[in-house]
């Protein structure tokens, strides 16, 4: 076992390329790095002088021969790798997101051989402005942040992530990867990577985001799938630049919905009924309303229910007890669809944009600055909810604002608890005997603005 800070290799003009099959002079190294960089090619160690190859020697958060602490010693051009003994073993952070600040390498045992993973505490690396660094070889998994990037967040660096997994992160914004160029031009290349099972509001595998230089992201050879993205761009890969493809699908898809209402008014101006598109034409509303308002009715009223119907079942099968109290006639349905909406909100949160100059908690906001009202949060307020954490059906849920407030309070609040209390949850555990969780799959919730079940492998008895 090597410890920490060992130098393995010492120093020397010592030049590793791949793929381009390259052998580069020191002294034209830097520029060759970079000029390796932007035309795709892989290099695996780093600098024309002095470089040390730190072994990391355990799983701990931090403290001797860490992770964290091999990231705090190393200098630009160094690499970290890790001791043989650690295969097959994970490293969980407790104590926050590890900080990539030097060109440094990261060189894994394979994904599959180690995982690093963010405890869906936080965030799992973190790559500073400036900086060049390669991970490679680990499973980055689990990794969660309110904002940007769950797993990795490239903010205006050189980031090269080769051979690595990254599953099962969550952020606002890039569930497994942001690249973003806020601070200056922002590369991202992955390479030989599978990216699955994150999520995000936008950009569930990868968001890339141009806001300051530009933001370049190159993908070769990856497998991207079961990512969830609840908009700017939908699953996989989100483009917060404005991108015209994206653009151009949703006005492809709203045309195709208000073809399909103007195929349906004469069906249902001849035989009226209680759709919505029936009351809407019964109460005279013009064309152009009716299609907007169903439209809405569409977008506002399809996540949330799905939500909390396998939310609101998964609820009940984790807490058996709860559900006795149902069947033992103590507690109702409805009482167990507010209570889950209140716990895991639908929608967690919702964007503000601010009119007119204001001032609350001593903070003040000016038109044009962008807000979130945190409805999932403000469910589990403390002041407001005795354990606000547990799931129990039995507390008063009169507080709860997983509908909103004010003039957007939600159109389809009383349409949801019927269809959910009435409808939906007394059907299932009537009609499907002995329904209990698969526990071959786990659970998997993900969403930052839209919250929810990813999946809910459950099996029933036949007959
Ligand atoms: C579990 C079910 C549901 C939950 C938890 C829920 C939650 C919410 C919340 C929190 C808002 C306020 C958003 C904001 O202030 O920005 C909202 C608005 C809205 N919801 Fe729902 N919703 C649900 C189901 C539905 C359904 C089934 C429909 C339609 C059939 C619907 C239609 C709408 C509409 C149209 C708005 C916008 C109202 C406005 O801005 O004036 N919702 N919903």
């Amino acid at each position: 076992m090597k410890n920490q800070n060992t130098q393995l290799k010492p120093a020397g003009p010592r030049i590793a390329s791949r793929s381009a099959g390259l052998l580069i002079r020191p002294n034209t190294y830097r520029a060759a790095v970079l000029a390796l960089f932007f035309y795709g090619a892989t290099l695996l160690s780093t600098s024309a002088a002095s470089t040390d190859t730190i072994t990391v020697i355990n799983t701990n958060d931090s403290g001797p021969g860490s992770l964290r602490q091999a990231l705090v010693n190393v200098n630009d051009g160094d690499t970290i790798n890790f001791d043989s003994s650690l295969n097959g073993q994970k490293i969980t952070l407790t104590s926050g997101q590890l900080n990539l600040d030097k060109d440094v390498t990261i060189s894994g045992p394979g994904a599959k051989n180690l995982a690093v993973d963010g405890n869906r505490r936080s965030r799992v690396f973190y790559v500073n402005p400036g900086k060049t660094v390669t991970i490679d070889g680990l499973t980055v998994a689990n990794g969660s942040s309110d904002f940007y990037g769950g797993g990795i967040y490239n903010d205006s660096a050189a980031l090269t992530v080769t051979n690595c997994v990254l599953s099962g992160n969550s952020a606002y914004s890039g569930g497994g990867i942001r690249n973003e160029s806020a601070n200056g031009g922002a590369t991202l290349t992955v390479t030989n990577c599978t990216i699955s099972s994150n999520s995000a509001a936008g950009g569930g595998g990868i968001a890339n985001l141009t806001s300051g230089g530009d933001a370049t992201l190159m993908v070769i050879n990856c497998t991207i799938s079961e990512n969830s993205g609840d908009y700017d761009g939908g699953d996989g890969i989100a483009n917060y630049a404005g991108d015209k493809e994206v653009e151009a699908r949703c006005h492809a898809a709203t045309a195709g919905i208000d073809a399909a209402i103007d195929d349906m008014i004469p069906v249902v101006t001849r035989h009226p009924n209680a759709s919505i598109l029936g009351v809407l034409l019964a109460a005279g509303m013009r064309t152009e309303s009716i299609r907007a308002n169903v439209k809405l009715a569409i977008s506002g009223g399809q996540n949330e229910p799905r939500d909390a119907i396998s939310g609101s079942v998964w609820a009940l099968l984790t807490h058996p007890e709860q559900l006795a109290l149902v069947h033992a006639g103590k507690a109702e349905w409805i009482d167990v669809f507010e209570e889950y909406a209140r716990w895991i909100a639908p929608i967690q949160m919702s964007p503000r944009r601010v009119a007119k100059p204001w001032s609350y908690g001593g903070i003040d906001f000016e038109p044009e600055d962008r807000v979130f009202f945190m409805f999932g949060s403000a469910n589990r307020d403390e002041a407001c909810f005795a354990e606000p954490d547990s799931f129990d059906i039995t507390r008063n849920t009169q507080k709860s604002i997983a509908f909103g407030a004010g003039p957007h309070y939600c159109a389809g609040a009383f349409a949801s608890r019927a269809m959910v209390a009435d409808v939906a949850l007394p059907s299932a555990f009537a009609r499907l005997k002995g329904l209990r969780l698969d526990e071959r799959e786990p659970v998997r919730i993900g969403g930052w603005a839209f919250r929810g079940l990813l999946n809910l492998p459950v099996v029933w008895d036949a007959g």
